[in-house]
């Protein structure tokens, strides 16, 4: 491979002209990259090492981390030039790849008050800098390895994108703590415009099944996970689906019929974890001098009824929907009316809170798929019939947390533009309600 200096003195010279298209990779990536620093804008400097517990991570190691793939799973193995910006990174910033090697105690990144921010931030531009030395490299066409970096590259993409997503839900976890609820935006965008009847009754959205094929084609050009292939035959029973999702105002009822003290709604496990943990509301509501509150992303404000309820466990989701006489979707039931209902909905843009679905009563649409909730679904995170983990530390990156995690399906609000599609697979542990995760209610017809 030509070195880095001489590949962008080449790509300076005449010699453009042998480059191939690439598919506006180098933008997308600096785009991504530059979104991660954006998202700190409101951060004060105290922000950036906060971990309130050991499943969330600090501001400050989600930039050096995603910072970290690239440089361990692009530079390192493509760019032979590549000096490393400080050895001791590889184990610091390295979440869970045993191939690498050895990691820093996850529970204790909290205390890496070195690299400091800045530090951090000089770091991100060292990679940032060699990355696009490497893809002009890496789109010459005499390049043997473009398809590889190009798959790679693809990854590190998405894998920002998700820990933005996670820098977000675990920053508003540790900022819950501080009893003067500090927000992270000051601004809250209201901009939505509900209806009147907001909290009219769902519709049931009818299905009728039938063979369909689940997943992602590997092949394809566009970019999916190794875990939403291989793509197969799935045989649905006819169902249908909530037009919307479950809302604060009809969680609300679920408790005052005693839901978190009747055992009768309860998967056992779930059970269990309400007596240790003493749930009595979702995470993040709050009462203040006898007023419905809820700790957000803009800091405590009134609790809205007719936004869905959001935060919630797997087993809760479980429990509401059992006392509700419905039942979870299946993961194949969500993406069999996903796909059907196509792309549609847009992210809305920067309010970090989801917001009620609007109400137009004769659409026959899904609402709420993308952009507000997370949905959990009964099916459990497990590989799809014929997967295979890929080979090397990179192979860990989804398919060895195939055990004991639900799926959840959709996105939310503060999911990242460009990342989300219907054969997309989110896993979490069911007792975990730190992300935005709420539910759609379905049924058997
Ligand atoms: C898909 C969100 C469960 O949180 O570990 C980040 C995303 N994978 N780095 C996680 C992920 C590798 C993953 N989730
Ligand atoms: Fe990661």
């Amino acid at each position: 491979m030509p070195s880095v200096e001489a590949l962008i003195s080449l790509n300076n010279d005449a010699d453009i002209h042998s480059a191939t298209e690439d598919n506006g990779l180098l933008e997308q990536f600096s785009k991504t990259r530059q979104q991660s620093v954006d998202l700190c804008r409101p951060l004060e400097i105290e922000d950036y090492g906060l971990q309130a517990a050991a499943f969330t991570s600090p501001p400050k190691w989600h930039l050096a981390h995603t910072s970290w793939f690239f440089e361990t799973f692009l530079l390192k193995p493509f760019c032979k030039e590549y000096t490393v910006f400080h050895t001791a990174y590889e184990v610091l910033f390295n979440s869970y790849y045993n191939a690498i090697g050895k990691q820093y105690s996850r529970p204790q990144r909290g205390l890496l008050s070195r690299p400091t921010v800045n530090e951090v931030m000089k770091y991100r531009h060292h990679v940032d800098q060699a990355m696009h030395a490497l893809l002009k490299v890496a789109f010459h066409e005499h390049y043997s390895e473009r398809k590889e970096v190009s798959r790679r590259v693809q990854l590190g993409i998405q894998h920002e994108k998700q820990h933005q997503e996670l820098f977000l839900t675990d920053l508003k976890y540790s900022l819950s703590k501080n009893p003067l609820y500090p927000g992270y935006s000051s601004i809250k965008n209201t901009s939505y415009q509900g209806e009147a009847d907001l909290l009219r009754g769902s519709q049931w959205v009818q299905y009728q099944g039938g063979l369909f094929h689940l997943g992602a084609d590997q092949d394809s050009e566009s970019f999916s996970f190794d875990n939403e292939s291989p793509a197969h035959q799935v045989y649905i029973e006819p169902f249908e689906l909530s037009d919307r999702l479950v809302t604060n105002a009809e969680f609300q009822v679920f408790i005052d019929d005693g839901g978190y003290h009747r055992p009768e709604f309860w998967l056992s496990d779930g059970w269990a974890e309400v007596q240790r943990e003493q749930w009595r509301q979702p995470l993040y509501w709050l009462e203040d001098e006898g007023c419905l509150m809820e700790f957000t992303l803009y800091g405590e404000q009134s609790r809205s009824p007719e936004q869905p309820v959001c935060h919630l466990s797997a087993y809760e989701a479980d429990a509401y929907a059992c006392w509700a006489r419905a039942r979870l979707p299946t993961e194949a039931e969500w993406e069999f009316a996903a796909v059907q209902q196509g792309q549609g909905e847009s992210i809305s843009g920067q309010i970090f809170q989801p917001i009620p679905a609007e109400n137009n009563i004769h659409s026959a649409q899904l609402k709420q798929l993308y952009d507000s909730c997370w949905q959990w679904t009964s099916s459990a995170y497990r590989p799809y019939p014929g997967f295979k983990v890929g080979a090397g530390a990179i192979g860990e990156y989804n398919g060895k947390f195939m055990c004991n995690q639900w799926v959840l399906r959709g996105g939310s609000c503060v999911s990242p533009a460009n990342h989300l599609r219907p054969t997309y697979r989110n896993f979490f542990y069911p007792r975990d309600r730190w992300q935005f995760s709420g539910l759609r209610l379905a049924r058997c017809i």
